[in-house]
């Protein structure tokens, strides 16, 4: 085992005293930083994923060049169709697009959910590669979309605002969308186990679109699949659970076998750590969108939120992934925010 020089992390989410919140931003490998854009010139975007050596060096910009308290793998949350058998491709500026969709019985049965790790294989290569890199530096996050998020691309094929294919079928057929949630969740626990043993110290899960659920529905087809993702891997690594725009799962959440829960902002602090109880560390919640103000005013509403979740048991980050039109300054700057917060 590597001792880390810098454990914030870890300790904020075993809710440790911290001298201040750890801070790192979703989405921060990729996308806004002009080292990757000139590697998207190169590389399409699975060579860029598959490719350990690439996907370490797209890892370790961020660290590098924004000086965040983690690191997260460069790899996607589409992965785990590909690795169940079914087509992904990525259409730069497009988004991904899955040809064949799932739609009945036979679709379910012919997905493979037993052979994560082998087809994996070079997400768990990027991950010890990016361990040996980083020394020690800051600790590393792996990560997988959550079994609803999922199913959503598996069903609709390609991204939505709506979901409402993706929602027709769980509505329609519940006993296979049951089917599909839980080939997808056993998939996910053996790929989430497979990356900690690789050198994850933490797990995130990424339920991206649980937010066009209806509370209920939410808890009969993204919160059972969350918590079982949760309770079996724990022993693992710590987990994070980000279900974007599901606040009013806050309560249930507290008391699962998650170390931290993501919110984005359209909750506020107060809010989420009522409904919390102050029992769990609470991650978010920086709308990126005004990342795009001047920056005193990006440190002014950095320290703001600070002050509203506290210093103790929170991670400093963004309530949804850092956008491409982000300046590179903008972004150190909600970093340097955090580091320079001073206060309880
Ligand atoms: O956080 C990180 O920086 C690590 C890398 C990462 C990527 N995708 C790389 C990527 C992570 C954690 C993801 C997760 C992911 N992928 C999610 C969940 C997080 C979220 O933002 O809600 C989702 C929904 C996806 C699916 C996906 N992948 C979409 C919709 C797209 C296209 C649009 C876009 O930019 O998000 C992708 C492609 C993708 N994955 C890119 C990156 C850097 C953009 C392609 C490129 O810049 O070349």
């Amino acid at each position: 085992m590597q001792l880390l020089k810098n454990d914030l992390l870890l300790r904020a989410l075993r809710q440790e005293k911290v001298e201040r919140p750890p801070v790192w931003m979703m989405r921060q490998a990729g996308r806004y930083l002009p080292d990757y854009i000139k590697l998207r010139e190169k590389y399409d975007f699975f060579t860029r994923v598959q490719t350990p050596e690439l996907a370490t060096e797209i890892t370790l910009q961020p660290v590098e060049q924004v000086a965040v308290d983690a690191a997260i793998i460069f790899s996607d949350i589409l992965v785990i169709p590909q690795a169940m058998g079914v087509e992904v491709l990525m259409e730069e500026g497009k988004g991904p697009s899955l040809p064949n969709v799932i739609k009945t019985q036979k679709d379910i049965d012919a997905l493979v959910t037993n052979e994560v790790e082998e087809n994996l294989n070079y997400v768990l290569k990027a991950l010890s590669l990016t361990k040996q890199e980083l020394n020690g530096r800051v600790p590393l996050i792996g990560f997988a979309g959550a079994p609803w998020t999922i199913l959503c691309y598996m069903v609709e094929g390609k991204g939505s605002k709506t979901w409402e294919k993706a929602k027709a079928f769980c509505y329609v057929q519940p006993e296979l969308a049951h089917q599909l949630l839980q080939k997808i969740t056993d998939t996910t626990i053996n790929y989430l186990k497979a990356q900690a043993k690789a050198g994850a110290d933490v797990l995130q899960v990424f339920d991206s679109w649980s937010g066009s659920l209806s509370p209920e529905d939410f808890k009969e087809y993204a919160q059972p699949y969350l918590m079982k993702i949760a309770d079996a891997v724990k022993e693992e690594a710590p987990v994070i659970l980000f279900p974007k725009g599901s606040w009013y799962a806050l309560p249930e959440l507290s008391e699962s076998s998650a170390s931290g829960i993501g919110i984005d902002w359209t909750i506020s602090p107060k809010m989420a750590r009522e409904m919390t109880g102050n029992r769990i560390t609470l991650q978010g919640n920086f709308d990126p969108a005004k990342l795009l103000l001047p920056i005193p005013e990006i440190k002014k509403a950095v320290h703001k939120m600070i002050s509203e979740f506290g210093a103790q048991k929170y991670i400093a980050n963004l309530g949804h992934g850092i956008t491409p039109n982000i300046p590179v300054d903008h972004a150190r700057a909600f970093v340097d925010a955090v580091k320079e917060y001073e206060g309880e």
